[in-house]
């Protein structure tokens, strides 16, 4: 594993006037008037600001004013104010924003990244993931919103008398609380379908990624979105949580699951509805007719991709006896082939955890498994050589269920491999624990794979993919099964979250009632033998 440490500074938004509060040992010094441009865009009135530190060095990027829980309020205000004209913009409207937005963010991919890598210390590639992938959902949503949204007839009760029609009501204004792991995309991917459907958003980011959100708003307003249709307050969870549920018509989650779980509960105080994308322990299972290059190949992204720091990376490699040691030979030779670095270039194959929390949680996972007894590999140690948080992608083998990695979240570039002789076993051995967000099989059988598809507990599965394929497939839903989430992001589903579903139905001629003088007991008897005809004619 090759390491390179030199920073590369580059981009419209380093290199003007410092914030007097810089950090001079600091590798990168973002412009102050670009960081006023984004800030500026925060409900905020505290006073008090807190820094967003970069990974990279573990300097200060940045200080971000902090909001109050009057912030908050004040948000929803000024939401709901937006939201009440927006609901009445045509949708095709709406979308000509989103496809401006798709336009905007390809054009301005450079500075988006750059910002994003020195945010968040992923590498460049990874990164690059992010604009790709708002880029897809603003298309895909500007493309499909009437479809999805527009008027829906449906069979009414008495054929031809009683007309019935489905509305798709907004549902008002959506509490957005995001991750710092795809700090662009998670801050703004689930709110483009919820603008679209006609709801305004107040976006809760997480605290050590403010400015990727933040470029995140600014694009919106620069695409044309009215300014106060999208609110951004800035703060730590527990403390700007509640107001933010407090004020929603529906929240949607993405962190882990225990953050979810309080935040469902907070929901369901409340009688609001919620989405919640969490954490997972996703196998991948390679079966003994798979690609052994190309499983080698995918298992490396499954597992490395943005330093695992992904919800739906692989932590658990499932390996048919027969291709084991093949397929461990190719997978250890390209995990110690990539190149490892924190800097803003393209060089790099994997970057840094994004803070010394996740140093310490990844850490803890690899030094509790090597204690109990697991082999290392490849990787094992902190690099702080490479930047103060860095951790090389890691291959365990004998990981058992004494070990903290076996069953929990490592959410790190940890990966543990077993081995198994049948395929049923390999499929009960994935389905262990609560998780079921996402899965991979590396086999050349695609048909054999779809049917053992069927019997893992996932909200995904990738066939001869890592999660890629399904991940960007925005036609399809995407979320978690069990402890790993509530509800769906993209698809119909992911848009249909954000809207009521209002039924109006319009009766003629008949009542239901008796008429013309008929008892009930006739009544009654006329509707059995109705009901006797419809099911004989066939009908739903
Ligand atoms: P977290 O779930 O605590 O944070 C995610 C978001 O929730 C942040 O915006 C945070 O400010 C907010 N938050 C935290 N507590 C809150 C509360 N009481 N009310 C409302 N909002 C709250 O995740 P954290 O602590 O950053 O990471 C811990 C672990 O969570 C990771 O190591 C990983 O296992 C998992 N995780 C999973 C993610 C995913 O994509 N599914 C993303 C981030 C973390
Ligand atoms: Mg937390």
């Amino acid at each position: 594993m090759s390491g390179s440490a030199n920073p590369q500074p580059g981009g419209p938004l380093l290199g003007g006037p410092a914030d007097p509060e810089h950090d001079p040992s600091a590798a990168y010094v973002l412009d102050r008037g670009y960081v006023d441009r984004l800030t500026s865009r925060l409900q905020a009135s505290s006073g008090r600001t807190f820094a967003v530190n970069s990974p990279i060095d573990g300097a200060p990027l940045a200080h971000i004013p902090a909001s109050t829980p009057a912030d908050v309020a004040e948000a929803y205000v000024r939401a709901r104010r937006a939201q009440a004209a927006w609901a009445r913009v045509p949708v095709e409207t709406r979308a000509a924003a989103m496809l401006r937005l798709h336009d905007l963010i390809l054009d301005r991919q450079a500075e988006i990244i750059d910002l994003i890598v020195l945010e968040s210390g992923k590498a460049r590639k990874h990164a690059f993931d992010e604009p790709l992938h708002i880029a897809l959902t603003a298309r895909y949503y500007a493309r499909t919103a009437e479809r999805f949204l527009g008027t829906e007839r449906r069979g009414g009760v008495v054929p031809g008398l009683t007309r019935v029609e489905v509305n798709q009501v907004p549902k008002g204004v959506v509490g957005i609380i995001s991750p710092w792991n795809y700090p662009f995309t998670m801050a703004l991917c689930d709110g483009l379908p919820a603008l679209l459907a006609g709801n305004a958003v107040v976006a809760k980011p997480d605290e050590q990624t403010m400015l990727s959100a933040l470029l995140g708003a600014r694009l919106l307003d620069e695409a044309g979105f009215p300014e106060d249709l999208w609110q951004v307050v800035a703060g730590p969870g527990p403390e700007i949580g509640p107001p933010l549920i407090e004020g929603a018509d529906y929240v949607c989650f993405t962190g882990s699951t225990a953050t979810g779980r309080v935040i469902a509960g907070q929901c369901a105080e409340r009688l609001i509805g919620c989405s919640l994308e969490l954490g997972g322990k996703n196998p991948l299972l390679v079966l003994r007719d798979a690609d052994l290059e190309r499983a080698a190949e995918g298992a490396v992204r499954a597992s490395f991709s943005n330093a695992g720091q992904l919800c739906v990376s692989t932590e658990r490699i499932f390996v048919a006896d027969q291709v084991y040691d093949r397929f461990v030979e190719r997978f250890v030779a390209r995990t110690e082939a990539m190149t490892l670095g924190a800097t803003l270039d393209w060089g790099n194959d994997m970057g840094t955890l994004v803070s010394q929390a996740q140093l310490d949680r990844v850490m803890a996972h690899i030094d509790d498994a090597v204690a109990h007894g697991a082999r290392v590999l490849a990787g094992g140690r902190a690099r702080p050589d490479l930047g103060p948080y860095y951790v090389e992608p890691t291959i365990l083998e004998g990981v058992t269920p004494e070990m903290a990695c076996f069953a929990h979240e490592t959410f790190g570039p940890v990966v543990s491999l077993y081995r198994f002789h049948d395929e049923a076993d390999a499929v009960a051995r994935a389905n262990e624990g609560d998780y079921g967000l996402n899965a991979a099989i590396f086999s050349h059988d695609g048909a054999r794979a779809r049917s053992l598809a069927r019997h893992i507990k996932c909200g995904s599965v990738n066939i001869n993919e890592a999660f890629a394929a399904s991940f960007a497939s925005l036609d399809a839903p995407m979320g978690g099964m069990r402890s790993s989430g509530l509800g769906r992001r993209q698809s119909r589903e992911g848009i249909l979250r954000y809207t009521e579903p209002q039924t109006v139905a319009t009766q003629r001629l008949l009542r239901f009632a008796p008429m013309l003088g008929m008892s009930e007991e006739a009544y009654a008897k006329l509707m059995t033998a109705n009901l006797r005809v419809m099911k004989r004619l066939g009908r739903a």
